[in-house]
């Protein structure tokens, strides 16, 4: 498909918006803009893990002509995720006209933040306006037994540089695992609190095979997290909701900071879910647990293609978006991708 039968297509149907059939509407896209990443975090990754070739993924033009469907069927949030986004080659190209979508309200990315003292400023003016950085221990060995690559110091620097370029909001999101980090909840939730920003401790969750751990033996519960924070503060429950999944909490005396839990395992949060997911192949996953997709990399590079047969798809794949995921039940399939393969 050339960038010039892109601009050709006929733009098709409008409409006032995406709703499944339990009555959710969709305004959020996550857009995974590649499955390769700098880090190999052992919840998210295998070592040795083996990437798409390049014929397998969506061209930045390919991912902007989706995300253009998208808003144009009337999202509003567009996240970015991977892999880690900020290694996709030329990727400002893609963020920057994202940037200037009309009708999109809200641009944002989740990195694991090794290269944003680079990136945090050109990404701020291209009309980001919020970023979740993942960080899951503040011991520089830790830290890489975790990410098996990744050097804490770059995240840290990072994380500063986001800080000075003045997004919205800033999250940390941490995986909190037993044998792991598990004794560094106060730790992380204390470095939250002292730069002002959020941090959300996110269930791990069975996403595929972890190869160097089994996934029963270290995850915790949010419940437990919360016990531990709740030892040394005084939290209180905030009915504030911000796209996503987590449920908010504050700490007495430290305005700013948001302490968010998002509980996939042992909370299903699905009754509210608002997004549905692309990879970086193409496919419209329409749950983070379940298989159901539409190939929309075949429509964009069908002869056939118009962006009005793109979004007639869109709007037809509402109705395969599964009600609720089913971690850990045995009578249900099981997710095998990883979360690479499937944007975080
Ligand atoms: P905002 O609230 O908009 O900041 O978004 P978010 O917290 O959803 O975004 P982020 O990319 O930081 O997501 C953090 C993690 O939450 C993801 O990596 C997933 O682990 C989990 N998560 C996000 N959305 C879903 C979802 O729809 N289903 C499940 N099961 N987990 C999700
Ligand atoms: N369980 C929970 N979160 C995961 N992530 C990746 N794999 C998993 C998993 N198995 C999330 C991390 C990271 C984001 C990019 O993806 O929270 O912050
Ligand atoms: Fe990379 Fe994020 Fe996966 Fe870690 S969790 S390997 S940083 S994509």
């Amino acid at each position: 498909m050339s960038n010039n039968s892109l601009a050709r297509s006929p733009a098709g149907p409008t409409s006032t918006g995406l709703v499944d059939r339990f009555g959710r509407s969709v305004d959020y896209i996550r857009l995974s803009v590649t499955d390769r990443c700098d880090f190999r975090c052992v919840y998210c990754m295998t070592e040795d893990m083996e990437f798409l070739p390049r014929k397998q993924i969506l061209s930045l033009e390919e991912l902007y002509v989706v995300a253009a469907a998208f808003v144009d069927l009337g999202v509003k949030k567009i996240r970015l995720t991977g892999g880690e986004p900020l290694v996709r080659s030329n990727v400002m190209s893609l963020i920057e006209r994202l940037g200037e979508l009309p009708g999109l309200e809200e641009l944002l990315l989740t990195t694991n933040g090794a290269q944003l003292h680079k990136y945090a400023l050109p990404l701020r003016h291209a009309g980001v306006n919020r970023v979740n950085i993942s960080i899951d221990s503040l011991n520089s060995e830790r830290f890489k037994r975790i990410s098996r690559v990744g050097k804490l110091e770059s995240v840290l620097n990072g994380i500063d540089a986001a800080l000075d370029a003045g997004f919205d909001r800033i999250k940390l999101n941490s995986v909190i695992m037993r044998g792991y980090n598990d004794d560094e909840v106060l730790a992380l939730t204390e470095y939250a609190l002292s730069k002002n920003i959020d941090i959300a401790f996110i269930e791990e969750m069975p996403l595929g095979e972890a190869s160097d751990h089994a996934r029963e033996d270290t995850t915790c519960s949010n419940a437990w997290v919360r016990r531990v924070i709740e030892q040394k503060y005084k939290l209180r429950d905030v009915e504030e909701k911000t796209a996503g999944p987590s449920r908010y909490v504050r700490v007495e005396q430290y305005g700013h900071s948001r302490i968010g839990f998002i509980s996939p395992v042992t909370h299903n949060f699905c009754e509210d879910c608002n997004r549905v997911r692309v990879t970086v192949e193409g496919r419209l996953l329409l749950c983070l647990g379940n298989e159901h997709s539409v190939d929309l990399r075949g429509i964009l590079r069908s002869e056939e293609f118009t962006n009005a047969l793109l979004k007639e798809s869109i709007i037809s794949a509402m109705d395969l978006k599964p009600e609720k995921h089913y971690f850990y039940d045995k009578s249900q399939p099981q997710p095998v991708r990883l979360m690479n393969m499937t944007g975080g």
